[in-house]
């Protein structure tokens, strides 16, 4: 049977660009450029998504599309069956943790976009008012839950259906509108009065507040926002046309998400400063300062709607792309049908999402680490696994494949001749740049 693959340039690269553009870009991004010394720290973030994180990108590009193959196979049979091959796996189990409790995240936005659909965020209430409300509600048991799996069912549903016609459409039709979407809220955020002072707190450049730590930061937000690591881009690149450009596609897709999470921070913070509120990061900042801020604002009622729909559709573009990396592995390697797999994945992905999902109530006495599982979870993958994948991925590529292979892949059997100019470059980088950029700067984020 012919394998599943995206029907077009322009549907690969929504997709990869939908894995990319998330939670991340809408949560994280905004907050930790305002904290860490604004234009400054972008700076630093975009030398680094340029100078490493592309040329892990294209490291898990080139494994993917050279193999076609899930990631398990693709390092099997790209390093001739060497115990490589349980790195494939490794990453194939990794975004199965993330999306359990990222769907956790997800069905929080499913909720919040049905209390704005009803218009719950009133002006009449107090800023705490909406701590109380948010507390209240993710450490209750059954709303969290039906939430959580509401969204995973809706992932599911959508890569059950393939990669053409599941995941490529729905990112080609969800991806510019979300665009859209958090590109008019930005427009409207930056017409209140007192916006300016969210744009400064975004963009003045303020070197001081850059250290080991931030810069620490930095890679890992480039990372989780890339979604490097995970095996996802692999998995995605597997499906990728051998006639389209890996440097183009790569190049792109950071380039959509760097753009995505700069026009989110000018959503986000300039209302926020607005109305006079110190922004927060993570989860308060989304669920809990910005339902008060659309409260406080004109037409907030339809701008909440906007924004819990764009968080959603953010989410789910991001989830589908979690869930494929296993998906694929257990279609090819397992022989089990696409149903069959995604059902499985799903009740194993609820049971670990429901028991983060409850971490926040009836179990948030296990902690671990001092924090409760779902942020045992999170730190495990976010801060180590993920770097983890992401250097053994460009290790692999960079000393295990052979040069004329990746410049092969590189270059489609070098008749791209742009690509082929710049090849030493990205090999000089993916050999030795890349992985020695990654330790130092986790071994300094880990002693700072
Ligand atoms: N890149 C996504 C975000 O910024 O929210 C998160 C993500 C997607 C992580 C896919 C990992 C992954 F495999």
């Amino acid at each position: 049977m012919k394998r599943d693959g995206f029907g077009s340039r322009f549907g690969a690269l929504v997709a990869m660009a939908g894995s990319a553009v998330g939670l991340g870009n809408l949560w994280r991004f905004p907050y930790l450029v305002g904290e860490n010394g604004g234009a400054a720290f972008i700076i630093v973030y975009i030398i680094l998504c340029f100078l490493i994180c592309l040329p892990i990108f294209i490291s898990e590009f080139v494994i993917g599309r050279r193999s076609q193959k899930n990631a398990f196979a693709a390092f099997r049979d790209l390093s001739e069956g060497s115990a490589w091959r349980w790195v494939g796996l490794f990453t194939i189990i990794v975004p199965l943790i993330v999306l359990s409790y990222y769907s956790v995240i997800g069905g929080w936005s499913v909720d919040y976009l049905l209390k704005a659909l009803t218009f719950s965020f009133t002006g009449g209430e107090s800023q705490s008012a909406f701590s109380t409300m948010f507390t209240g509600f993710v450490s209750s048991t059954w709303g969290p839950l039906a939430a959580h799996t509401a969204f995973l069912l809706a992932t599911t549903l959508i890569v059950v259906i393939g990669i053409k016609d599941g995941i490529e459409k729905f990112s080609k039709v969800m991806m510019p509108l979300l665009f859209l979407i958090v590109l008019v809220i930005a427009v409207y955020s930056l017409t209140l009065p007192g916006a300016k002072a969210g744009l400064e707190y975004l963009f003045s450049p303020d070197f001081s507040k850059l250290t080991g730590k931030s810069v620490a930061s930095a890679l890992g937000q480039a990372f989780f926002s890339l979604s490097l690591g995970f095996g996802t881009i692999m998995t995605y690149a597997s499906y990728v046309s051998k006639k389209d450009n890996m440097m183009f596609q790569s190049t792109a897709t950071a380039v959509s998400d760097l753009m995505f999470a700069l026009i989110a921070g000018t959503a986000i913070m300039p209302a926020v400063f607005a109305f006079g509120i110190n922004p927060q990061s993570g989860p308060g900042l989304v669920f809990e300062t910005l339902p008060y801020v659309f409260g406080q604002m004109p037409a907030g009622g339809v701008i909440a709607i906007l924004f819990f729909l764009a968080l959603l559709v953010a989410a789910l573009t991001s989830s589908i792309s979690m869930l494929e990396v296993a998906v694929a592995y257990l279609v090819e390697e397992k022989k089990f049908s696409r149903v069959s797999a995604c059902v499985v994945l799903f009740v194993l992905c609820w049971i670990v999402g429901a028991v983060c999902s409850l971490s926040f109530g009836p179990l948030s006495n296990i902690q671990i680490g001092g924090g409760n599982l779902f942020d045992f979870f999170d730190n495990l993958t976010s801060n180590i696994l993920m770097t983890l994948g992401s250097l053994l991925t460009v290790i692999f590529v960079g000393w295990r494949l052979k040069k004329t292979d990746v410049y092969d892949e590189f270059t489609n059997g070098g008749t791209l001749s742009r690509n082929a100019k710049i090849f030493g470059v990205l090999w000089f980088l993916i050999r030795y740049i890349a992985p020695l950029a990654v330790l130092s700067i986790f071994i300094s984020g880990l002693i700072a």
